[in-house]
């Protein structure tokens, strides 16, 4: 199998690389993201592999349609980045439904702790021996609220983790899983009890802008919001503005609403267009970092894993088990 792999940085080569010449697969490592540019790249290959800052819309599945490509392996578990319905009967979507859920728990408790903690202003501080503690204090997690929404893989991670800091965990899921150390609430609830809101749902269209000007407004003042899962789950205007209305204690973003074409990239030689993105960068109480919680060596590993374990059950007509399906 010939496979265009879009988006390559480094660090997908040492799991990738030597993996897929165990498979006997070809395939061709492209820097550039996949969009409407560079979609041409693809000809001549049987499959495309893609990740989640990368996107094919419904006339780039034609565009891939028309050059005999037959699969779309995504090295991710999300795909709100393809249009899974124009790819019904024209192409294979292929996806990594969980690689390791506690990688990207335990970088939300990173970010969590971090923004309450606030170790990244510490350690600039002291490197600079400004060992003064004014504007650094934090305040205790045990026996505040924690609210969990979606309690899928990385939820119920992350519920364990916050039960280790004996949190009270309240959770909220449509589809609610037994067996838990957490009580499911409804929505209004969670954003009312909450002294630390987690989000673990995968973004669709009932869920773009969960977190909107009405929640924050139901939310405790002094609140932390953390988002791991992806950035359109919060209205970024209506989080700015309750950010200056001093609604958070702090914010940890891993994702952004217009992360795509910014995140993983080294930008810092340019000027921000995203006025939004710079004016989140401006206010003390929020970290943003690039879309990395799922970034371990043993996801990473289990990433390139079962990626190639797709394209091998797709060539040898095998049950494909991580098909998305509309
Ligand atoms: P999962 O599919 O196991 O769980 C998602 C849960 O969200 C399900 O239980 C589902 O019922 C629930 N859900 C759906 N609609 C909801 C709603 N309206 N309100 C509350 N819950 C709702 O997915 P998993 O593996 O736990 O991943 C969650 C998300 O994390 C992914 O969709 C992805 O966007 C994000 N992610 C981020 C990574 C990173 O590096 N930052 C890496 C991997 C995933």
């Amino acid at each position: 199998m010939k496979i265009a792999f879009y988006g390559t940085k480094p660090y997908d080569k040492i799991w990738f690389e030597p993996m897929g010449k165990e498979y006997g697969f070809d395939i061709h490592f492209i820097e550039a993201s996949c969009n409407q540019e560079t979609i041409f790249m693809a000809k001549g290959y049987d499959a495309i592999c893609i990740f989640v800052n990368d996107y094919v819309n419904a006339e780039m599945i034609d565009a891939l349609y028309e050059m005999k490509v037959k699969a779309i392996l995504l090295r991710s578990a999300g795909y709100n980045n393809v249009d899974v319905k124009a790819a019904e009967d024209k192409i294979v979507l292929l996806r990594v439904p969980s690689y390791s859920p506690e990688s990207v728990a335990e970088f939300s408790m990173a970010l969590l702790l971090t923004v309450n903690r606030l170790t990244h202003k510490a350690y600039n501080r002291t490197r600079e021996f400004n060992m003064s503690l004014n504007g650094l204090m934090g305040a205790d997690l045990f026996e505040k609220t924690a609210g969990v929404i979606g309690t899928g893989k990385i939820g119920q991670a992350m519920i364990k983790i916050l039960n280790g800091f004996q949190m009270r965990v309240i959770c909220h899921d449509p589809f609610p899983v037994e067996g838990i150390e957490a009580e499911y609430v409804d929505l209004e609830e969670l954003f009312e009890q909450s002294d630390v809101i987690s989000l673990h749902c995968p973004l669709n269209s009932g869920t773009k802008h969960i977190v909107n000007r009405s929640s924050i407004a139901a939310m405790k003042k002094g609140v932390y919001l953390i988002n791991t899962s992806r950035g359109g789950l919060i209205d970024t205007e209506a989080l700015i503005e309750g950010m200056l209305e001093g609604k958070f204690g702090g914010v940890g973003l891993d994702v952004y609403e217009e992360e795509e074409g910014v995140f993983y990239e080294d930008r810092s030689g340019e000027i921000i267009a995203d006025e939004n993105l710079a004016r989140l960068m401006t206010l003390p109480n929020v970290l943003v970092t690039s879309h990395m919680g799922f970034f371990t060596r043993e996801a990473m590993c289990a990433i390139a894993k079962t990626t190639l374990e797709n394209a091998y059950a797709l060539e040898n007509g095998l049950p494909l088990v991580n098909q998305v399906m509309k």
